[in-house]
């Protein structure tokens, strides 16, 4: 049969990327260019400048990927590009050159969510079996999906306010922690001790989340031992926030396995990163005799290796879109 090779790109928040994808499992070459540096300064995105920036790179992203990977645009069969969810100025300066490419060179242009996206990084190497049950954990989403197929999406739970890297990212910052806080609490925690006293949130029978509760408790915490001019000791903070975060996750992750007789556990999105998680969930998905799939470190946080492998599945369905199609920031499982 034919190799199928997918170009995808991905400008939905502050990284740049292109990648190109065979038969949606291997990876030929993906770049990735990334604004953490200039956005650092801020202490967050900044979306107008990060939509600039994608202007002043996508081009050269594109171009290199191409080259490195020694494959011409005649080899390609579809251009694959994140449509939403995510920053509107980020999305459309990919979604433009994805247009670009699709008109100039006839190639079918293959709409991609965001968070399909994330997902699909798991079919990297792997391919992708089911049923599944998908933890989404990212700095915009923290949704519980349960999957009979590809495309089959059944929400079954999800955040109520903040997303769980949000939080990270909120918490980091009072702790004086550079953006993306992340990375950086779940380095700390690693170090620390469960120490201080904060409410496991949503404790409760539903599939849902909620992280702002959890976050006003971090900084609340904070600001009562700064004005009583007591210090804090940040690696035990970091572990009991983190230790909280792991359970609220994961119980109610193993919870819906076995209400909804699954036996695959799908992680995806940047907080899948975090070694706590990935840790915790290795030892109880053992335990619970469940096959634990979780995306390599480098395709956990945004790249457009995952858009062109989900490009490919929605290619194979002939699941096109017309050049009208138009950058969604807050797009909806369809
Ligand atoms: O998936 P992603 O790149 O962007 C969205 O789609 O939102 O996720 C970025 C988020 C940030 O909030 C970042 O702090 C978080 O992922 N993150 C982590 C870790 N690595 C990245 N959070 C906790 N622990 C990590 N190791
Ligand atoms: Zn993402």
């Amino acid at each position: 049969m034919k190799d199928t090779y997918i170009l995808g790109i991905e400008t939905s928040c502050d990284e740049t990327s292109c990648s190109i994808v065979k038969n949606g499992i291997e990876d030929m070459n993906t770049v990735i260019l990334s604004q953490i540096d200039i956005h650092q300064l801020y202490g967050g995105v900044v979306p107008e400048i990060a939509s600039r920036n994608h202007v002043k790179d996508i081009t050269f992203v594109i171009d290199k990927c191409l080259k490195e990977s020694g494959i011409t645009m005649d080899d390609i069969a579809g251009i694959s590009v994140t449509y939403g969810p995510g920053l509107v100025g980020s999305l459309l300066v990919g979604l433009e050159a994805a247009k670009t490419l699709s008109f100039i060179y006839d190639k079918p242009l293959i709409p991609v969510h965001h968070i399909r996206g994330h997902i699909y990084a798991n079919s990297i190497n792997k391919g992708m079996q089911f049923p599944l049950i998908a933890l989404i954990i990212s700095g915009g989403h923290t949704e519980l999906l349960y999957m009979k197929n590809h495309f089959d999406f059944e929400k079954i739970g999800g955040t109520l306010d903040d997303a769980v890297g949000e939080c990270y990212d909120k918490v980091a910052r009072v702790l004086n922690m550079k953006y993306p806080g992340g990375p950086k609490i779940d380095k700390a925690a690693q170090k620390g001790n469960i120490s201080y006293n904060l409410p496991i949130p949503l404790n409760d029978e539903s599939y849902n989340f909620s992280f702002s509760g959890l976050k006003s408790a971090v900084i609340n915490l904070k600001h009562n031992l700064d004005q009583r001019g007591e210090s804090i000791n940040k690696e035990n903070l970091c572990t009991s926030f983190q230790n909280v975060v792991i359970e609220s996750l994961t119980s109610k992750t193993i919870r819906a396995l076995d209400e909804y007789n699954v036996k695959r556990l799908v992680l995806a999105g940047g907080v899948s990163a975090n070694k706590g998680i990935r840790n915790t969930f290795e030892k109880l998905c053992k335990e619970n005799d469940i096959e634990l799939i979780m995306p390599e470190f480098k395709y956990c946080t945004d790249n457009a290796t995952m858009v062109a492998a989900a490009g490919y599945y929605l290619y194979k369905n002939k699941k096109f879109s017309d050049l009208e199609l138009n950058a969604k920031s807050s797009a909806k499982f369809e």
